[in-house]
């Protein structure tokens, strides 16, 4: 495995970390030498500025984290993203909606489609085929908690995490496919958890200390997304210590270099898998591997398929997923001019309508193609407070403004790769499928209480539909429904006629 990891670092450019346990050493003047000129080459060599001041474990571990960036390379991403090419006036890229037969609508689809779509996608998880990537790699910094964001509780009555729900899905989508299929056992859906540097390790220990939440420890496969180097705004490096650079995360879009490199996408080859969902951890209300999905999906036979919800307004500020130049793409709410934010279409709806939800459908065969194309997706820029030592005055300084920028690559930046015919668009429920958890309490908008008032209503949702009533004394209404219990509103018919008292768990099956 050790091997394996070697190599797959050094196919993307990188150089694999000194195994535990070994004392470090001072490097070799010539290999320190040899790596100071990289950097004076690159205009970078500042990073050295305290160097001969470090003891050897801060020589040691600032010579590997250097060897292992390029600043070359660096260098042109970071002037990319700072100086992107300017939009030729008379080259402007024509921007449609999606064409009609690459979308389909939940809210515009009679249930016995929908039924066909759910009981395909449900065949394909009896058959081991499907599997799930989440991307959590995020520090969360808008939330402000320390811990990773699928750790956080929301204030449901079940105190459950934002990991724990979504476990608790797969365990319950596993059991109704072998209920479909009258399997011996579960079917099972890998678990591919992306993580990143400042959040594996904590990530790590909820999953052991929370017994994997009841899923097979096996399946559950716990990866690293890569890191970059923060840049000044003026493109020099900056370092965190004396004897550290300052990096961050590479983006969300990080997902396709890390499932090569960690060998994540071997293990999937290993299984079998032949549908991935992919989905960020923030969405409360998240369909883990939901089979309409994969139904969908697989029905059209496309490479990359997307969820979307409608956009509720002109003025909402979301990305929206359109054809751009016939190719699918996602926009910016910034790159829309106010005629085309409202202009409507025959139905009366928003033309642009499509907003991104981050909620990803793939092929295991277009993740076969990774090696072609991930170092040409883009980088972005994110203006931040970082952190970061003075290398000429040796003070550390903590911003009050940005002061710097990180380098993001976004997992969305795949879609032109793929023709129209490739690619499938649905349009889900919003009340039903996207609340993400973005801001500190008391925000009032995607915050924790918005989350965990999403849940509940929506548990009061499924059981109003499935027959019972729900009556509430106080303010505090809704009803959580375990997943455990029911992942999309089926199996509460046991309810029907019966009074719920809200605020509510139903943490019991008909049969319990
Ligand atoms: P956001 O862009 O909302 O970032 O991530 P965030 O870390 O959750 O929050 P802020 O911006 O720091 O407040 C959207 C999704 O992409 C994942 C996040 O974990 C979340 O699921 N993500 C983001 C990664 O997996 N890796 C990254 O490098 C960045």
């Amino acid at each position: 495995m050790a091997e394996v990891l070697r190599k797959g670092l050094e196919k993307v450019g990188l150089k694999s970390p000194e195994p535990e346990g070994i004392p470090p050493t001072e490097p070799a003047a010539n290999d320190l030498a040899e790596l100071r000129e990289k950097y004076e080459k690159a205009e970078q060599d500042h990073v050295f500025a305290f160097y001969d001041e470090l003891d050897t474990a801060g020589k040691a571990a600032l010579y590997e984290q250097l060897s292992g960036i390029d600043p070359r390379r660096i260098n042109i991403l970071a002037d990319k993203a700072l100086h992107p090419p300017k939009q030729d006036e008379d080259k402007q890229p024509t921007i449609e909606p999606l064409p009609s037969e690459a979308v389909d609508s939940l809210l515009e689809t009679d249930e016995e489609q929908i039924k066909k779509w759910y009981e395909a996608g449900l065949d394909l998880v009896a058959e081991d085929k499907v599997a799930v990537v989440l991307m959590a790699g995020g520090q969360g910094t808008r939330l402000g908690s320390s811990d990773p964001k699928g750790c956080f509780n929301i204030g449901l009555p079940s105190n459950k995490s934002l990991f724990q729900m979504q476990a608790e899905r797969i365990t319950k989508i596993q059991q109704l496919a072998r209920k479909k299929k009258g399997l011996d056992e579960d079917a099972t859906v890998p678990w591919y958890v992306m993580t990143s540097g400042p959040t594996r390790r904590p990530t790590q220990e909820f999953f052991e200390k929370n017994k994997y939440f009841g899923l097979d420890k096996k399946d559950v496969i716990i990866f690293e997304q890569g890191v970059l180097p923060c840049i000044s705004n003026e493109g020099k490096i900056l370092m965190e210590s004396k004897s550290k650079v300052a990096v961050a995360p590479d983006g969300n879009g990080g997902i396709y270099q890390a499932l090569i490199m960690s060998e994540a996408r071997g293990d999937m080859r290993k299984r079998g898998i032949e549908h991935i969902h992919a989905y960020c951890v923030d969405n409360c209300l998240v369909k883990v591997a939901d089979p309409v999905f994969i139904g969908v999906a697989a029905e059209k036979k496309v490479d990359i398929a997307t969820k979307v919800v409608r956009k509720r307004a002109a003025k909402e500020s979301v990305g929206l997923i359109v054809q751009k130049d016939g190719k699918p793409d996602v926009i910016e709410y910034s790159e829309m001019d106010e005629e085309m934010a409202k202009a409507t279409d025959s139905g009366d709806r928003l033309k642009f309508r499509a907003a991104n939800i981050v909620n990803h459908y793939y092929s295991f065969k277009f993740f076969e193609s990774i090696e072609e194309w991930y170092n040409k997706l883009p980088h972005h820029v994110a203006r931040k407070k970082i952190p970061y030592i003075d290398t000429e005055k040796g003070e550390s300084v903590k911003p009050e403004k940005p002061n710097g920028i990180k380098l993001e690559q976004f997992v969305f930046d795949v879609f032109p790769l793929v023709g129209m015919d490739k690619f499938a668009c649905l349009e889900v429920d919003r009340a039903e499928e996207f609340s993400p958890l973005k801001n500190a309490a008391g925000t009032g908008e995607d915050d924790p209480e918005t989350s965990k008032k999403d849940i509940m209503q929506q548990g009061a949702r499924w059981l109003k539909n499935a027959g019972a009533t729900v009556v509430s004394e106080s303010d505090q209404t809704g009803v959580e429904v375990s997943p455990l219990i029911s992942y999309g509103g089926e199996g509460l018919d046991y309810l029907k006629g019966r009074e719920v008292k809200a605020p509510a768990v139903i943490e019991k099956s008909g049969a319990q």
